[in-house]
Protein backbone atom coordinates (compact mmCIF):
# COMPACT_ATOMS: atom_id res chain seq x y z
CA UNK A 1 0.00 0.00 0.00
CA UNK A 2 1.52 3.62 -0.78
CA UNK A 3 1.41 6.09 1.96
CA UNK A 4 -1.18 8.10 0.56
CA UNK A 5 -3.34 4.88 1.14
CA UNK A 6 -2.59 3.98 4.57
CA UNK A 7 -3.50 7.79 5.37
CA UNK A 8 -6.73 6.82 4.03
CA UNK A 9 -7.24 3.78 5.86
CA UNK A 10 -6.56 6.01 8.93
CA UNK A 11 -8.31 8.66 7.75
CA UNK A 12 -11.37 6.15 7.88
CA UNK A 13 -10.87 4.33 10.98
CA UNK A 14 -11.36 7.38 12.67
CA UNK A 15 -14.92 7.17 12.05
CA UNK A 16 -15.09 4.95 14.78
CA UNK A 17 -14.32 7.58 17.84
CA UNK A 18 -17.07 10.13 16.26
CA UNK A 19 -20.28 10.23 18.60
CA UNK A 20 -23.12 11.46 16.50
CA UNK A 21 -24.40 14.39 17.56
CA UNK A 22 -21.22 15.45 19.18
CA UNK A 23 -18.69 18.06 19.05
CA UNK A 24 -15.37 17.27 17.67
CA UNK A 25 -11.97 18.55 17.30
CA UNK A 26 -10.30 18.46 14.10
CA UNK A 27 -6.70 18.40 13.50
CA UNK A 28 -4.70 19.55 9.74
CA UNK A 29 -2.81 17.82 7.49
CA UNK A 30 -2.65 15.84 4.34
CA UNK A 31 -3.94 12.77 7.02
CA UNK A 32 -6.28 14.85 8.61
CA UNK A 33 -7.48 15.75 4.81
CA UNK A 34 -8.50 12.13 4.38
CA UNK A 35 -10.98 11.96 7.91
CA UNK A 36 -12.84 15.26 6.76
CA UNK A 37 -13.46 13.47 3.80
CA UNK A 38 -14.23 10.10 4.84
CA UNK A 39 -16.45 12.31 8.01
CA UNK A 40 -18.17 14.06 5.26
CA UNK A 41 -19.20 10.85 3.00
CA UNK A 42 -20.10 9.17 6.21
CA UNK A 43 -23.33 9.97 6.82
CA UNK A 44 -22.25 10.79 10.50
CA UNK A 45 -24.31 13.79 11.34
CA UNK A 46 -22.39 16.04 14.09
CA UNK A 47 -22.96 18.37 15.88
CA UNK A 48 -19.63 20.48 15.11
CA UNK A 49 -16.15 20.55 14.47
CA UNK A 50 -13.62 23.09 16.13
CA UNK A 51 -11.04 23.59 13.83
CA UNK A 52 -7.00 24.12 13.97
CA UNK A 53 -6.39 25.52 10.93
CA UNK A 54 -7.77 27.94 8.09
CA UNK A 55 -6.82 24.86 5.88
CA UNK A 56 -9.34 22.02 8.02
CA UNK A 57 -11.98 25.08 8.44
CA UNK A 58 -12.19 25.87 4.51
CA UNK A 59 -11.91 22.22 3.72
CA UNK A 60 -14.69 21.42 6.16
CA UNK A 61 -17.21 23.97 5.45
CA UNK A 62 -16.31 23.37 1.49
CA UNK A 63 -18.23 19.52 2.63
CA UNK A 64 -20.94 21.12 4.62
CA UNK A 65 -19.73 20.17 8.20
CA UNK A 66 -20.45 23.42 10.25
CA UNK A 67 -17.28 24.99 11.90
CA UNK A 68 -17.56 26.18 15.75
CA UNK A 69 -14.64 28.72 16.96
CA UNK A 70 -12.78 27.14 20.00
CA UNK A 71 -14.39 29.76 22.15
CA UNK A 72 -17.99 28.27 21.64
CA UNK A 73 -17.29 24.85 23.37
CA UNK A 74 -16.12 24.11 26.66
CA UNK A 75 -15.00 20.77 25.72
CA UNK A 76 -14.70 18.43 23.39
CA UNK A 77 -14.64 14.10 23.57
CA UNK A 78 -12.41 13.84 21.15
CA UNK A 79 -9.47 15.51 19.01
CA UNK A 80 -8.26 14.15 15.63
CA UNK A 81 -5.13 15.00 14.23
CA UNK A 82 -1.90 13.59 12.25
CA UNK A 83 1.19 13.79 13.54
CA UNK A 84 4.98 13.86 12.24
CA UNK A 85 6.70 11.82 14.48
CA UNK A 86 5.32 9.53 17.12
CA UNK A 87 6.71 7.62 19.99
CA UNK A 88 5.57 4.10 21.64
CA UNK A 89 4.50 6.48 24.95
CA UNK A 90 2.05 8.46 22.86
CA UNK A 91 4.40 11.41 22.79
CA UNK A 92 4.70 13.68 19.34
CA UNK A 93 6.39 15.87 17.62
CA UNK A 94 3.96 17.99 15.35
CA UNK A 95 3.56 21.21 13.38
CA UNK A 96 5.02 19.87 9.82
CA UNK A 97 2.00 21.78 8.70
CA UNK A 98 2.71 24.92 10.74
CA UNK A 99 -0.44 24.59 12.66
CA UNK A 100 0.95 23.38 15.76
CA UNK A 101 -0.36 26.32 18.21
CA UNK A 102 -3.91 26.06 17.34
CA UNK A 103 -3.96 22.18 17.62
CA UNK A 104 -2.40 22.60 20.80
CA UNK A 105 -4.99 24.76 22.00
CA UNK A 106 -7.68 22.47 20.58
CA UNK A 107 -5.99 19.05 21.80
CA UNK A 108 -6.71 20.84 25.05
CA UNK A 109 -10.06 21.20 25.42
CA UNK A 110 -10.69 17.54 24.20
CA UNK A 111 -10.41 14.46 26.56
CA UNK A 112 -9.00 12.42 24.08
CA UNK A 113 -6.41 12.85 21.41
CA UNK A 114 -6.74 10.47 18.59
CA UNK A 115 -3.56 10.24 16.47
CA UNK A 116 -3.85 9.10 12.69
CA UNK A 117 -0.90 8.29 11.51
CA UNK A 118 0.77 5.93 8.58
CA UNK A 119 3.99 3.72 10.11
CA UNK A 120 6.23 5.68 9.08
CA UNK A 121 5.47 8.08 11.90
CA UNK A 122 6.26 5.82 14.73
CA UNK A 123 9.83 6.14 16.25
CA UNK A 124 11.71 5.07 18.80
CA UNK A 125 12.75 8.17 20.25
CA UNK A 126 10.99 11.70 19.01
CA UNK A 127 14.23 13.94 17.38
CA UNK A 128 14.36 12.66 13.59
CA UNK A 129 12.14 15.05 12.03
CA UNK A 130 13.20 18.84 12.79
CA UNK A 131 11.18 20.21 15.77
CA UNK A 132 8.99 22.90 14.65
CA UNK A 133 9.24 25.95 16.81
CA UNK A 134 5.91 28.84 16.52
CA UNK A 135 8.22 32.41 17.51
CA UNK A 136 6.86 35.70 17.35
CA UNK A 137 9.33 36.98 14.50
CA UNK A 138 11.27 39.65 16.51
CA UNK A 139 12.73 36.58 19.12
CA UNK A 140 13.33 34.22 15.98
CA UNK A 141 17.08 34.93 16.76
CA UNK A 142 17.60 34.45 19.96
CA UNK A 143 14.97 31.24 20.32
CA UNK A 144 17.80 30.56 17.76
CA UNK A 145 20.75 30.73 19.79
CA UNK A 146 19.11 29.04 23.08
CA UNK A 147 18.49 26.29 20.41
CA UNK A 148 22.18 26.07 19.74
CA UNK A 149 23.33 26.36 22.82
CA UNK A 150 21.37 22.72 23.55
CA UNK A 151 23.49 21.64 20.42
CA UNK A 152 20.20 22.09 17.83
CA UNK A 153 20.20 24.24 14.95
CA UNK A 154 17.09 26.03 14.14
CA UNK A 155 16.10 27.38 10.84
CA UNK A 156 13.58 30.12 10.02
CA UNK A 157 11.01 27.86 7.50
CA UNK A 158 11.12 30.43 4.44
CA UNK A 159 7.87 32.25 3.31
CA UNK A 160 5.94 30.44 6.01
CA UNK A 161 3.61 33.12 8.05
CA UNK A 162 1.56 31.13 10.48
CA UNK A 163 -2.46 31.25 10.98
CA UNK A 164 -1.01 33.55 13.94
CA UNK A 165 0.90 35.89 11.74
CA UNK A 166 3.73 34.07 13.61
CA UNK A 167 7.21 32.58 12.03
CA UNK A 168 8.46 28.28 12.56
CA UNK A 169 11.71 27.57 13.37
CA UNK A 170 12.79 23.85 12.39
CA UNK A 171 14.98 22.88 14.64
CA UNK A 172 17.08 19.68 14.03
CA UNK A 173 19.92 17.83 16.05
CA UNK A 174 18.25 17.63 19.40
CA UNK A 175 18.32 14.51 21.38
CA UNK A 176 14.72 14.68 23.21
CA UNK A 177 14.92 11.96 25.56
CA UNK A 178 12.76 13.57 28.00
CA UNK A 179 9.70 15.23 26.03
CA UNK A 180 7.54 16.55 28.96
CA UNK A 181 10.51 18.25 30.03
CA UNK A 182 11.71 19.49 26.75
CA UNK A 183 8.07 20.75 26.03
CA UNK A 184 8.25 22.21 29.17
CA UNK A 185 11.61 24.28 29.11
CA UNK A 186 11.45 25.25 25.94
CA UNK A 187 7.51 26.99 26.03
CA UNK A 188 8.86 29.46 28.73
CA UNK A 189 11.51 31.16 26.53
CA UNK A 190 10.35 34.16 25.42
CA UNK A 191 8.73 34.71 22.06
CA UNK A 192 8.24 30.80 22.14
CA UNK A 193 4.41 30.53 21.47
CA UNK A 194 4.13 27.04 20.99
CA UNK A 195 6.53 23.94 20.39
CA UNK A 196 6.02 21.09 18.49
CA UNK A 197 6.23 18.38 21.11
CA UNK A 198 3.57 17.05 22.55
CA UNK A 199 4.00 15.36 25.28
CA UNK A 200 1.60 17.11 28.22
CA UNK A 201 -0.93 16.67 25.26
CA UNK A 202 0.20 13.52 23.86
CA UNK A 203 -2.30 10.88 22.20
CA UNK A 204 -4.79 8.80 24.28
CA UNK A 205 -4.40 6.23 20.90
CA UNK A 206 -2.73 6.23 17.67
CA UNK A 207 -4.63 4.60 14.42
CA UNK A 208 -1.45 3.64 12.95
CA UNK A 209 -1.85 2.43 9.11
CA UNK A 210 0.32 -0.69 8.07
CA UNK A 211 0.67 -3.15 5.42
CA UNK A 212 -1.13 -5.53 7.30
CA UNK A 213 -4.21 -3.48 8.04
CA UNK A 214 -4.88 -0.62 10.99
CA UNK A 215 -3.06 -1.10 14.28
CA UNK A 216 -4.35 0.71 17.38
CA UNK A 217 -1.87 1.47 20.14
CA UNK A 218 -3.31 2.93 23.49
CA UNK A 219 -1.31 4.93 26.05
C1 LIG B 1 0.34 20.02 11.03
C2 LIG B 1 0.64 18.74 11.71
C3 LIG B 1 0.31 17.49 11.01
O1 LIG B 1 -0.51 16.72 11.83
C4 LIG B 1 1.56 16.74 10.70
O2 LIG B 1 2.43 17.59 9.98
C5 LIG B 1 1.28 15.47 9.88
O3 LIG B 1 0.85 15.83 8.62
P1 LIG B 1 0.50 14.78 7.49
O4 LIG B 1 -0.75 14.09 7.92
O5 LIG B 1 0.31 15.62 6.26
O6 LIG B 1 1.65 13.82 7.36
O7 LIG B 1 1.16 18.70 12.80
O8 LIG B 1 0.80 21.12 11.73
Amino acid sequence: MTQDELKTLVGQAALHYVQPDSIIGVGTGSTVDKFIDALAASGIAIAGAVSSSLRSTERMKALGILVLEASEVESLGVYIDGADEIDHAGHMIKGGGAALTREKIVADLADSFVCIADESKLVEALGKFPVPVEVIPMAAAQVARRFAAMGGVATLRPGCVTDNSCHILDVTGLQIAEPLAFETEVNQWPGVVTVGVFARHRASVCLLGTAAGVKTLSF
